[in-house]
C-alpha cells in the first residue's frame, strides 16, 4: 500500500517553525510520506501565524488555493494549525476548504486528527477552551513528550536546532496577540530541556537556538534552588559536542547583568542578543506597556556591549504605532543611530482584534506614513550595519556552514572550484565564501575580504 503523503506550509516565527518540525517528525514516524507540494498530498497542514494582519490574510489566500484544489481532489484533507488557529477557530472551521483546525497547544493530536479525517471525512476542531487559563500538568505534559520525541533541527542546517525553554507569554504588550494564542508563560523543566540537547547532540547537533517569547524571564524552581536562564546557560554549556548555544528573544524588563556575565564567561554561549526595543519615545513605550524607558534601554544596550565586548545586537522597532508622532518616531531613530545595532527587524503596526492597544487607541498613523517611516528606519539602519560590518575587513572569523547559497550568481568569489557557501558566524553575522559542498553542517575558518550591510564575503 502507497504511503499518505502530507505537505506542511509553515508561518510566523522559528516558535512555529519549530512546531512545523515537530510536527513534521510525528507523521513520519506515523507511516506518513513528505510531499513535495500540496497538489500531491492527501493532507495539507498549515502552520499559522496571527502576529500582523498580512500574516493571517496570506492564509487566508493559501486556503483560496486549497478550496480550488480540492475540486479535483475532494479528498485532500487541509489542516489549519498555530496561532491564527487559535485565535479564528470557528471562522476556520467555517471555511469550505478546512477540515481540521488545531490550536498551537494541541498539535500532539495532529496525526490522529488528521488520520480520522481521512477516514470518516468529518470536521474536527481541538483548540483550547480559554486561553488564559492555567495550563494543566496533562496537557504541558502531552507537549513535552511531544518536543522531547521528535525533536527540531533547524530547516537550515543538520547541525543547529531549535530547543523551547517556556512557551506562552504573560507581558501583555498593548500591541499584541501573542499572550491570547501562545497562552500563559510555562517554563520547561531544566532537565527535560538537558536530556533533549544531549540527545540532539548525539545526532550531530553543535548549536542549539533556546527558543522563548522572552527567553530571559525563563525560571524554574526546583529543590535545589531557582534555574533562570544563566543557570540554564551553564548546565547547557557542560553538555558534549554542542559548542554554540544561542537564545531568542530577549525582553528589556528581564535582564539582569547575570544573563551578561554568563555569556561573557561561558565560551559556548553566542555573543549575540536579540533584543527588542519597539519605539526610542518613552510616551510610545508607556502606551505599549514595555516597561523601560528610552534611556534604560540603552543603557542596558551599552552595559551588554561593555561585559561582552564582541556582542552584536539585534532589535525589533514597530512603526506607526498609535499616536505616533513626528517627534515620537524622530526619537526612534536616535535610539537606533545610539544602539548600533547589527540589525534590525521593522514593523509597521498592524491592529490585533482584542488586544489593548486594538480596543483603546485608533489606527490613527495613516498607511503612507508607516510605510514612509519604515523606509526611513531601513536606510538608517542599514547605513550603521554597512559601517559596522567594515570592521570585520580582514578579519578571521569562525563560521558554522548552513549549506550552498541560494545566490551564488549574485556574488562571484575568486576561488570558482568550490560553489558558494552560506554561514554564520556566532555572532549571527552572514558569511559568504566558496568552498567545498561536504563542510555543510561543519566549522570553517573564514577571512573576510569584502563586506556589505547585509553580508560579508570572505576566504577559506
Ligand atoms: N516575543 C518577542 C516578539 C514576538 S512578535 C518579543 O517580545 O520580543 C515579533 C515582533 O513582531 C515584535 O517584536 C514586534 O516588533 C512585532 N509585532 C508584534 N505585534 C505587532 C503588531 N500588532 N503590529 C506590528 N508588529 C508587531
Ligand atoms: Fe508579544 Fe510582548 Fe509577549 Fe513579545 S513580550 S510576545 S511582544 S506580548
Ligand atoms: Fe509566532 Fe506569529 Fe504565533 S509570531 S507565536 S507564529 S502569532
Amino acid at each position: 500500500m502507497n504511503k499518505a503523503k502530507v505537505y506542511i506550509k509553515s508561518f510566523g516565527c522559528q516558535m512555529n517553525k519549530l512546531d512545523s518540525n515537530l510536527v513534521a517528525n510525528a507523521f513520519l514516524e506515523a507511516g506518513f510520506e513528505s510531499a513535495e507540494s500540496a497538489t500531491e498530498a492527501d493532507a495539507v497542514l498549515v502552520n499559522t501565524c496571527s502576529v500582523r494582519k498580512h500574516a493571517e490574510e496570506r492564509v487566508f489566500s493559501l486556503l483560496g488555493h486549497m478550496k480550488h484544489l480540492k475540486q479535483s481532489r475532494p479528498a485532500t484533507v487541509v489542516a489549519v494549525f498555530g496561532c491564527m488557529a487559535q485565535r479564528l477557530s470557528s471562522e476556520l472551521k467555517a471555511h469550505e476548504a478546512v477540515n481540521i483546525v488545531c490550536g498551537p497547544g494541541q498539535i500532539p493530536k495532529l496525526v490522529d486528527m488528521v488520520r480520522d479525517a481521512m477516514d470518516k471525512h468529518h470536521i474536527s476542531v481541538a483548540v483550547a477552551e480559554d486561553i488564559r487559563s492555567r495550563v494543566t500538568d496533562e496537557n504541558a505534559r502531552a507537549l513535552d513528550d511531544f518536543e522531547f520525541t521528535y525533536d527540531s533541527a533547524n530547516n537550515n542546517s543538520a547541525s543547529q536546532a531549535y530547543v523551547r525553554i517556556m512557551r506562552g507569554c504573560n507581558n501583555f504588550c498593548s500591541y499584541c496577540i501573542v499572550p491570547y494564542v501562545r497562552g500563559p508563560e510555562v517554563s520547561r523543566r531544566p532537565g527535560a530541556v538537558v536530556e533533549q540537547i544531549k540527545k540532539l547532540a548525539d545526532t550531530g547537533v553543535k548549536h542549539v537556538i533556546l527558543l522563548g517569547q522572552t527567553v530571559n524571564s525563563y525560571r524554574y524552581e526546583t529543590s535545589a534552588g531557582s534555574v533562570g536562564l544563566a543557570e540554564l546557560l551553564e548546565m547547557v554549556s557542560e553538555i558534549d559536542g554542542i559548542e554554540w548555544i544561542s537564545f531568542v528573544t530577549g525582553h528589556p524588563k528581564d535582564f539582569d547583568e547575570k544573563i551578561f556575565r554568563a555569556m561573557a564567561s561561558l565560551p559556548k554561549v553566542c555573543p549575540y542578543l536579540h533584543m527588542p526595543a519597539q519605539s526610542g519615545s518613552d510616551r510610545i513605550l508607556k502606551a505599549m506597556n514595555r516597561g523601560y524607558s528610552c534611556a534604560e534601554y540603552l543603557e542596558l544596550v551599552h552595559k551588554a556591549k561593555e561585559i561582552v565586548p564582541s556582542i552584536a545586537v539585534a532589535g525589533d522597532f514597530i512603526v506607526g504605532f498609535p499616536g505616533e508622532t513626528d517627534a515620537d518616531f524622530a526619537a526612534t531613530v536616535e535610539l537606533v543611530k545610539r544602539a548600533e545595532y547589527k540589525n534590525c527587524f521593522i514593523f509597521k503596526y498592524s491592529p490585533r482584534p482584542g488586544t489593548r492597544s486594538e480596543g483603546k487607541m485608533a489606527d490613527d498613523v495613516s498607511a503612507e506614513v508607516k510605510k514612509q517611516r519604515n523606509i526611513e528606519l531601513l536606510a538608517v539602519q542599514e547605513q550603521i550595519s554597512r559601517r559596522m560590518n567594515e570592521s570585520f575587513a580582514g578579519q578571521r572569523v569562525r563560521v558554522l556552514v548552513e549549506g550552498l547559497s541560494k545566490k551564488a550568481h549574485l556574488n562571484r568569489a575568486e576561488n570558482n572550484d568550490c560553489p558558494q557557501l552560506i554561514a554564520r558566524a556566532a555572532t549571527d553575522h552572514i558569511v559568504v565564501f566558496n568552498g567545498p559542498a561536504e563542510l555543510a553542517g561543519q566549522f570553517a575558518e573564514v577571512k573576510i575580504t569584502k563586506t556589505s550591510a547585509l553580508t560579508l564575503f570572505g576566504q577559506l
